[in-house]
């Protein structure tokens, strides 16, 4: 068996991680979209819902796809900074998995519930990476196949064990779409019912402190005023079955709280004894240069979601990860068909000992403070660029009208994205207003494909700001 503390048996080359990917890469063969993709997105129009969301902003019919590049079914080759929202971390079509994969489709692919090799190979796999305590104390519950089946599991699981019934999230979080995760998710927009049993606390997102205040004078005042609703009984808040938090907010705009701010939560969550859960689906499995972001901050939640990348290169899958002493559960008590997924389970550990084999963590955390300060540097000669923040490679570009009002600018941030569509680089837009570009890019990307994107990412703001600036403006179409 691994030790615990895994020590990586390769060392990182850039060569390796060169070698993962499309060459050369971008490579358009003329305007894209291109006729084939057009094609395709004309017939998905008349074939599926209205709800339909990414291929409005990039057009694209992707066909196939490897490491940190896709190709589109015209032939042309991108660079892809979404890595299917923050799912690919070990890249697109790792052979490791893959082979991991079809051997595991070749034995078994359903199982309900039952043990099997690949599922127990997972848990262990998993419990040695936990952070703290839970390396002893975790158990693990498998979910649907989505993270919003992950959220459903914690907020049911808290709220068995605890007894009550509130629930406390973060103004600026995304959790997912089913009835409970869209409870938690402060998106009014995305239709989540108002529901009295949730409460939603400011985060920290310093650039737009929701207090009005300063981060080197506000003593965390977002963190007392949390405490200060758990203690006072006139809050309006009943004590909560959980506080649900993503440790750095991704939909929500790459908001990184300042360093502490866990540990303080962590504190406050334990002196109040509530359940403290950790939504790590999107910044788990080396996203921001450790294993689970929480590490950041040293603090050991009493349950963490996952799912993502937990699938490898795509499959879906998710679970929970929980402090045994939670497991308040009955024989049957959270049931579900499609809870063993085995090729899912077995492409995941692959991947898994792909990533401590190459420590990939410390490959995004070098590759995400290079990016970082190359951007920081732009940002001078770049007006609309209000604020640059991240964490390992997630990465967020929150754009602004007046650095001074810091007035959002979601129609920069939207023609951002087309402009680094056309010169074949993939990202995405976040954020309260959505103007926040976003960087999620595979972890395997190699230094000169990441350095090459973010050159294209300038050249984009550049172009944008251009086209805006003319009176005719608005040419994202
Ligand atoms: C932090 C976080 N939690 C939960 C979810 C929901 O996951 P899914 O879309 O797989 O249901 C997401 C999806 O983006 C997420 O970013």
């Amino acid at each position: 068996m691994r030790p615990a503390d895994h020590t990586p048996s390769e060392p990182r080359s850039e060569q390796r991680f060169e070698d993962m990917h499309f060459e050369p890469a971008p490579a358009l063969a003329g305007e894209v979209p291109g006729p084939r993709s057009r094609e395709l997105l004309d017939e998905q129009e008349q074939l599926e819902s209205k709800a339909r969301s990414y291929p409005r902003s990039v057009p694209i019919a992707i066909e196939e796809g490897r490491g940190a590049t896709m190709r589109d079914v015209d032939g042309n080759t991108f660079i892809d900074f979404f890595g299917g929202a923050g799912v690919l971390n070990v890249g697109h079509s790792l052979p490791a998995a893959l082979k991991a994969a079809a051997e595991q489709q070749d034995k078994l692919v359903h199982s309900l519930d039952f043990p099997t090799t690949p599922k127990l190979g997972l848990m262990r796999k998993l419990k040695e990476m936990l952070p703290g305590r839970l390396k002893d104390s975790a158990r693990f519950h498998f979910g649907g196949p989505t993270g919003s089946d992950a959220i459903e599991a914690a907020l049911k699981l808290t709220r068995a064990h605890t007894g009550r019934e509130a629930v406390i999230a973060f103004q600026g979080s995304y959790h997912g779409m089913s009835t409970g995760a869209l409870s938690v998710t402060s998106d009014i927009g995305l239709g989540g019912p108002p529901t009295s049993s949730v409460h939603f606390m400011p985060y920290p997102y310093c650039y737009r402190c929701p207090l009005g205040l300063q981060p080197d004078s506000c003593e965390m005042a977002c963190a007392k005023l949390l405490d200060t609703s758990l203690e006072d009984p006139h809050s309006g808040i009943p004590k909560p079955a959980a506080v649900i938090v993503e440790p750095i907010q991704g939909e929500g705009g790459t908001i990184v709280p300042p360093d502490g701010y866990l540990t303080e939560l962590r504190r406050i969550t334990l002196e109040h004894d509530v359940p403290l859960v950790c939504d790590e689906i999107q910044t788990g499995f080396g996203r921001t240069g450790k294993m689970f972001a929480c590490e950041h901050d040293g603090i050991e939640p009493d349950v963490i979601t996952l799912s993502k990348a937990l699938g490898g290169i795509g499959y879906p899958i998710s679970c929970i990860a929980y402090d045994a002493r939670l497991d308040a559960w009955a024989p049957g008590a959270h049931i579900g068909t499609f809870r063993g997924h085995q090729v899912a389970m077995a492409a995941g550990l692959a991947a898994i000992e792909f990533m401590q084999d190459v420590d990939l963590p410390s490959h995004a955390a070098e590759l995400g403070e290079l990016v970082l300060s190359l951007l920081r540097d732009a940002q001078e000669s770049l007006p609309c660029v209000g604020d640059v923040r991240g964490r390992g490679l997630m990465i967020g570009i929150e754009l602004v009208k007046d650095r001074d009002t810091k007035e959002p600018w979601p129609e920069m941030a939207a023609q951002i994205r087309t402009e680094c569509f056309r010169r074949g680089v993939v990202i995405e837009v976040g954020g309260h207003f959505a103007n926040v570009a976003r960087f999620l890019p595979p972890l395997v990307i190699s230094r000169k494909l990441l350095l090459a994107g973010t050159e294209i990412f300038v050249e984009s703001v550049r172009a944008a700001e251009e086209a805006l600036a003319r009176p005719s403006a608005m040419l994202t179409s």
